[in-house]
């Protein structure tokens, strides 16, 4: 199964990034992201087997970060030949980082094969964006969010009926 690790994110949150999507909708098409899919990745695992969920689990509970919060605040791309990503980018935040950190290189060491990028936070707006005209970046966000983080979750990616679908597998509250 697909998995990965990420930060699910409350009700208000996603709908002030809605008001986001439907503001860049004026400048182009795309694939948006769901509002049930929308999620900050903290961890891309890509094809597990059910024996590693157990290894999983462990080394997401031994996250010893408190609750914390974090700050969306501002509109970045990824280029792609069939049209970009856009998403909502994360003020730095050192706890983030830390707890990002510690989990892949744990699960390295697991022999989780993980990818080497390095960790861009962000929350999936919109894929292969063709714009039909100039975005105006400036206008998208009219102010920063705030959010509070209290878990973190192990979250199945499938296609249920042509749908992308994310599962919660697995939940770690932070203290
Ligand atoms: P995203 O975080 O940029 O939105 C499930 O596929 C989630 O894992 C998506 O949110 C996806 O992108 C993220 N992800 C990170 N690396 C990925 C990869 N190499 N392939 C697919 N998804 C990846």
């Amino acid at each position: 199964m697909r998995l990965f690790i990420g930060i699910l994110l409350d009700n208000v949150t996603k709908q002030k990034i809605q008001a986001v999507q439907e503001h860049f909708k004026e400048f182009g098409s795309g694939n948006f992201t769901q509002k049930d899919n929308l999620h900050l990745t903290l961890v891309f695992l890509g094809e597990v087997s059910e024996n590693q969920l157990t290894m999983l689990q462990r080394r997401m509970n031994e996250v010893t970060e408190e609750s914390f919060y974090i700050s969306l605040d501002h509109i970045g791309r990824f280029q792609r030949d069939g049209g970009d990503i856009w998403w909502i980018g994360l003020q730095k935040n050192p706890i983030l980082e830390e707890l990002q950190y510690m989990l892949s290189s744990n699960l390295k060491l697991d022999g989780f094969q993980l990818e080497d990028k390095c960790f861009t936070p962000h929350i999936t707006l919109v894929r292969k964006f063709k714009e039909s005209r100039q975005i105006d970046i400036n206008h998208l966000m009219e102010s920063k969010f705030k959010m509070k983080v209290t878990s973190i979750c192990l979250m199945r990616s499938q296609s249920i009926d042509g749908r992308l679908t994310y599962t919660q597998i697995y939940k770690k509250e932070l203290g």
